[in-house]
């Protein structure tokens, strides 16, 4: 696929942007058919919506409307968590593929495990069978902590090739982070910069390195992201930030700058638990 950023490739050999536009609390119509064209326009090709976001619709309309050709952007959606089950994924993935109106998603991903409901692996048949139809280019996950992940191996053919987790400065899970390496699963970063009302890109140690490059502490925190490795998903509805978050190609954090982020960590969550959300 062409892309203008970076490109990762995922353990079933399939290429993926490094780096793209989230789509969460963006209303369908409208707003998130105009942020997604503005970020199609300043050079995105990764675009990440879900069923809950109940934007498929719009980023379908966007993508269609242009005039890129299908191949060169790289579509996720996500099962919602009363949808998991065999059959109920199944059928819910029909859904999502008719609101997107697109002939075929890049990477479908579970959307939390919900532990207490014990659906994961069946849904994760279901999504088995769609990668083996050829409708899905990648399966993979979000939310997952080791323990969800070793029990989805037990029983699956096909490892996740992406494991989709809240990841920032803030919030740097090694565990995972080790565990998926060890299993050549992909890191995508979601509240890459802290999330809607969050008070990261305020953290007094980002100033510094912020001024130090001529960026802004976003662009320093998605920088970050990319040079550990992370596929990262950045949302905004604001073209000019927009293109600010994707204008971190043309400099780069020294192991110093690394290290200083690297302290910043907390284990602190803004998004629920996986072990407790439930529904
Ligand atoms: N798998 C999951 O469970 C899960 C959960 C949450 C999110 N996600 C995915 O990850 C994506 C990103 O996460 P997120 O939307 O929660 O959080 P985020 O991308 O970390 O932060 C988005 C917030 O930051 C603001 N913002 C964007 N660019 C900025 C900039 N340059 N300077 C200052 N503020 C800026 C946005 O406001 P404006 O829009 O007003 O610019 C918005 O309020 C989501 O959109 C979604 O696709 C997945």
């Amino acid at each position: 696929m062409q892309s203008s950023f970076p490109l990762v490739t995922l353990n079933n050999g399939i290429s993926m942007p490094q780096f793209g536009l989230g789509v969460f609390q963006m209303s369908d119509g409208q707003e998130v058919e105009s942020s997604v064209t503005a970020a199609l326009e300043a050079g995105y090709r990764l675009i990440d919506t879900a069923r809950m976001y109940g934007n498929e619709a719009g980023v379908g309309n966007a993508i269609r409307a242009s005039g890129i050709p299908r191949e060169d952007i790289f579509v996720t959606t996500k099962l919602a968590n009363p949808d998991q089950g065999y059959d109920s994924t199944l059928r819910a993935f029909d859904a999502s593929m008719e609101r997107l109106n697109l002939d075929y998603i890049d990477l479908y991903l579970i959307h939390w495990p919900v532990p207490s409901r014990g659906l994961f692996p069946e849904t994760w048949k279901a999504f088995e069978k769609l990668w083996g139809d050829g409708i899905v280019r990648a399966i993979g996950v979000c939310n997952f902590k080791p323990n969800h992940l070793e029990t989805l191996l037990e029983k699956a053919e096909i490892v996740p090739a992406v494991n989709q987790i809240e990841l920032h400065p803030w919030l740097q899970q090694h565990e995972t982070r080790d565990f998926c390496k060890k299993h050549d699963i992909q890191i995508e970063s979601w509240g890459p910069i802290g999330g809607s009302g969050g008070t990261l890109l305020d953290d007094e140690r980002l100033k510094p390195l912020a001024e130090k490059h001529g960026k802004t502490p976003a662009q320093v925190v998605l920088r970050w992201h990319i040079q550990n490795g992370f596929v990262v998903i950045p949302k905004s509805t604001h073209p000019d930030r927009i293109r600010e978050n994707a204008d971190i190609f043309d400099f780069a954090l020294s192991d110093e700058d690394m290290t200083i982020i690297e302290s910043m960590n907390k284990d602190e969550r803004h998004g629920p638990d996986p072990d407790v959300l439930g529904s």
